[in-house]
Parts: structure tokens; C-alpha cells; sequence
């Protein structure tokens, strides 16, 4: 170990991947705004009262014909209390995704993460995964989205790994070495009642290990975005508000209002840890009746005076400067960039990873070959 660090010294353009364990955090040493323990505690020792209560509705995987229309008709033109508009994270795979689309959403203020390029199974893939490989899959994977999609690079800075499986330290140790902010993909069961709050990887996390395995080196500076999970009708957790196994009738529209209601009361009326929606959109697209049931639940947020529905970014933003919610409200509203995208659509293009081809809707010109690993602009 100490033979690491000192060769890291004498080379330091040479990447070293030994890294340390991470030591049980010390509030004195960990402090904001680019430290911090893993805890349930209310950033800025703020009372629930005065405290945001940030609303995080995420969606998983890429973006098409047929999810785009359930986010225009349910997402966009909404307002938050503080007259800001709401915000909206997309976990965006490479593979069939409609990047004219993404430029689309990105162009309505909301924000684009890193959900992989190639969303492989099975999940020991990403178990397994090397830190070289979580580059080939999301460091080239942003440099990959800022081009087909037009947007900033700067403007992407976080990721979930497919099927919320964990590798260790590397995902993490990528976020660190690729100027990423955070992960969204580490689900708690235990700590969700008062709920964890998000946290940096500079010590040890004390959040409890689901899908392991989990990062127990220290990173500096890595944000945490705890994945709170909900309770079930029968009090059964679940991540993924898809896959929650004792959900009401997916035709009782009554139901999943009061279901969410039920699993947003645990945050707004405990300690306002981040409530989170998180959801696959075909699953509200085959099921209007859970659809309307979150138009509903989106307008009722819009329309309470402490909370608000945000891009996962700013609840880390939030964290590093916690301010009381009067003072929240006064804050300028996010801006951002606006781009244009020249749309091609681009195909058949010959995949080499893969015996067919592919169309691609594009705002860069059309690719040699399909984009993929290892050679994600498709040169
Ligand atoms: C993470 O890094 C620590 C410190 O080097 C090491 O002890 C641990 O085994 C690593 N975790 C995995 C899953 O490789
Ligand atoms: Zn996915």
C-alpha cells in the first residue's frame, strides 16, 4: 500500500488503483460543502419544518417514440412552488436510444445521467465489473451523449448502474477520476425511516449493503444519492416503483394515489430525506390508470409550499449548501444552456457488436457503424 502511494507520486500520470479503506467518518474532519458522513441526520442541523422537501421523479433506460409522449404529457410546463420549473433525472442506456429526443427533454430543463452503454446481463457483469470497464461503459458513455445528443458535457454528471447492482469501489472510483458528482444507484431498505440523506464516500458509509457489493474504500468528494426504498401494501421494500410486488390493482387509480401519498408521508412528515419516484415510463404507459395517479400526485407537489420536484443534481447542490426553506425559495431558478439539434436520422447502420443493423436518430451526423463500446462515437 505505502509502495502504491509513493510510486503514485513519482508517477503521477500513471493511474493507480490501489486505494484505501475508507475509516469510520468523523463529523469534525467530513464537513460541507465537500464532506459528509453517511447519516439520517438533516443537513445544516435544520429542523424537518424548515427543511425542502425535494421530490426525485427518475426514469431508467432509453428514451423513444412511445415514452417521449407519456414525458410530454405528463412532465413538462410544470412549476414548483418557487415559481422554478420542476425538474425530472433521466437514466438514459445507449442501445435504441433516440438522441433528438434527449436533446428534447435536456432543452425543457431537465437532466441527463448515465444509465450505461451497453445495459448487458447478466448482472455479474456489472458485479464484476472492472474500473475499465465502468469507464468503457459510463466515462465514454457521457463524452457519447454530449455528442449524438448535443448537449453540454459539463451538464451531465450522474449515473445509476442497470438492474441497481453495485460493483465495489470501481463505479465510484470512475465517478471520481472522470469528473462525475454522484450515484443514484445504492438502494437502502434500513435507513428509510428517518431516511438517509445523501453523503460522500471520503469515509466509510454506514448505509446498509442490498445488492452488494458496496464501495468500502475511501473516495473523496463521491456523492451518495441513497435510492430510499418504498413500503409495499404489505410492507415489502421496493426501489423501483415497478417492481413493488403488493401494489394496488394497476386499473385503481384511487389506489396508487393513496399508495404514493402513503410512502411520500414516511419523508414529509419524518426528517424530508429525498422522496423518490422511480420507474421504468412503459410502465405507466400500459397502465393509464398509474399514470393519472402520478399526474395527480406531480400536481400536488407543485402545488405545496415546501416541496418540490427536482433534477437529482440539485438535491446534492442543496446538501453542500443547506439553506432553511424560506430562504430556498428566494434562490434564482436553475439555467441552463439551450442547444439545438440538427436531427438525422441515421440507418441501417452495420453494428459490430451485433449480427443486425440499427437506426439511430441522431443530432450529430450519421456514424460508419452503430456506437458502442470501445468505440462509442461508431467511427
Ligand atoms: C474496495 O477497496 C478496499 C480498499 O482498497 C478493499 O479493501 C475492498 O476489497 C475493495 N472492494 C472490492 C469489492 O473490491
Ligand atoms: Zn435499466
Amino acid at each position: 500500500m505505502k509502495w502504491c502511494a509513493i510510486i503514485c507520486l513519482v508517477f503521477a500520470s500513471v493511474a493507480c488503483n490501489e486505494l484505501r479503506l475508507a475509516e469510520p467518518c468523523d463529523e469534525q474532519l467530513c464537513q460541507l460543502p465537500d464532506c459528509r458522513c453517511s447519516s439520517t441526520e438533516i443537513p445544516g442541523g435544520l429542523q424537518p419544518r424548515d427543511t425542502p422537501q425535494f421530490v426525485l421523479v427518475t426514469f431508467d433506460d432509453n428514451i423513444n417514440h412511445i415514452n417521449i409522449e407519456t414525458y410530454r404529457n405528463i412532465l413538462y410546463n410544470r412549476q414548483n412552488s418557487d415559481h422554478c420549473s420542476s425538474g425530472f433525472t433521466f437514466y438514459i442506456n445507449h442501445e435504441y436510444n433516440n438522441y433528438v429526443f434527449t436533446n428534447e427533454l435536456y432543452n425543457q430543463g431537465f437532466e441527463i445521467a448515465l444509465h450505461s452503454i451497453s445495459h448487458q446481463e447478466p448482472t455479474t457483469y456489472w458485479e464484476e465489473a472492472t474500473l475499465e470497464i465502468m469507464e468503457r461503459e459510463f466515462a465514454d458513455q457521457k463524452g457519447q451523449m454530449a455528442h449524438f445528443a448535443n448537449i453540454p458535457y459539463n451538464s451531465i454528471d450522474g449515473m445509476r448502474i442497470p438492474f441497481l447492482q453495485l460493483g465495489g469501489n470501481t463505479s465510484y472510483q470512475m465517478i471520481a477520476d472522470h469528473g462525475l458528482l454522484y450515484d443514484h444507484t445504492w438502494l437502502t431498505i434500513a435507513n428509510i425511516d428517518p431516511g438517509m440523506w445523501p453523503y460522500t464516500l471520503d469515509y466509510a458509509s454506514t448505509q446498509d449493503c442490498v445488492i452488494e457489493p458496496c464501495p468500502t474504500a475511501s473516495i473523496p468528494g463521491v456523492w451518495v444519492l441513497p435510492m430510499i426504498t418504498w413500503r409495499d401494501l404489505n410492507n415489502s421494500p421496493c426501489p423501483m416503483v415497478d417492481n413493488c410486488p403488493n401494489a394496488p390493482a394497476l386499473t385503481d387509480e384511487e389506489g396508487w394515489f393513496q399508495f404514493i401519498l402513503t410512502n411520500f408521508e414516511r419523508h414529509y412528515l419524518g426528517n424530508r430525506a429525498p422522496f423518490g419516484y422511480y420507474i421504468h415510463a412503459w410502465y405507466l404507459s400500459v397502465n393509464p390508470a398509474v399514470e393519472r395517479a402520478l399526474n395527480r400526485f406531480l400536481d400536488l407537489i407543485n402545488n405545496l409550499n415546501d416541496a418540490f420536484l427536482v433534477n437529482s443534481r440539485d438535491v446534492i447542490e442543496w446538501v453542500k449548501n443547506p439553506v432553511p426553506v424560506t430562504e430556498y425559495k428566494e434562490q434564482p431558478c436553475n439555467t441552463f444552456v439551450p442547444t439545438s439539434c440538427a436531427a438525422q436520422s441515421c440507418g441501417p447502420i452495420q453494428a459490430e457488436h451485433k449480427g443486425y443493423d440499427y437506426w439511430m436518430q441522431s443530432c450529430a451526423p450519421c456514424t460508419r457503424v452503430y456506437p458502442w463500446l470501445d468505440n462509442p462515437l461508431g467511427v
